[in-house]
């Protein structure tokens, strides 16, 4: 055989190789549980960006529908700022004037501060996280709530940078006390 044949061949039946040896070890890394699923554990730095990546480019391509009009109107607001507090989101991405729960500090990836998402988010990408969620993370989908509702939480959260403290809490009274007996 030509010596350029037997390189080439030689080159192929190392990638070969190497190929079935890196899937035997996957396979027994993974299934064998040597993989950390702990939310304590650190994925090396090119899963997170890969999985970074992935997101906003899927919420991108899904997010499709079109708000309605004036679904951020001072009415819209409102709605958006009393659903955000019942619904729980505060618990997990805060609010002006309002502690986060503590056991989202142990949620991996941990929730972002709604503030900054905002910024770099439509109003549609908002809506359709919202509803959907996000798999196999602590978002969950809000796709039970009706859909004028949905476009109110993404109009306050698209408000989120402008609020002060005092704007949500006039948006979003807390309940009147109970009268005394
Ligand atoms: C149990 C905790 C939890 C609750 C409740 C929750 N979220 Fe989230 N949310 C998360 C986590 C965790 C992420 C980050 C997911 C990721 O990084 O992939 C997230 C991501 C998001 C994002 C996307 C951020 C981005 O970068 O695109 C938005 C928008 C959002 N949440 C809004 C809300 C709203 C509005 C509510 C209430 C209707 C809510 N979330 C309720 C945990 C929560």
């Amino acid at each position: 055989m030509r010596p350029a044949l037997t390189f080439t061949r030689n080159i192929l039946a190392f990638f070969g190789f190497a190929s079935i040896a890196a899937g035997v070890f996957a396979s027994v890394f993974f299934l064998g549980g040597w993989y950390s699923v702990a939310s304590t554990a650190w994925e090396p730095e090119i899963v997170r960006e890969t999985l970074i990546f992935t997101r906003e480019n899927s919420v991108r391509r899904h997010a499709v529908d079109f708000p309605p009009a004036e679904f951020d109107n001072a009415a819209g607001l409102r709605a958006g700022a009393r659903a955000y507090l019942d619904r729980g989101c505060v618990n997990c991405h805060g609010a002006p004037g309002a502690e986060w729960a503590r056991f989202s500090e142990g949620l991996r990836p941990d929730p972002p501060d709604l503030k900054e998402v905002a910024k770099e988010r439509s109003p549609a990408e908002i809506f359709w996280v919202v509803k959907n969620g996000i798999n196999m993370t602590g978002m969950p989908s809000f796709g039970d709530a009706p859909d004028p509702e949905l476009w109110s939480i993404a109009a306050l959260v698209k408000k989120l940078p402008d609020l002060s403290d005092e704007d949500f809490k006039s948006l979003a009274p807390p309940p009147p006390a109970a009268p005394n007996p």
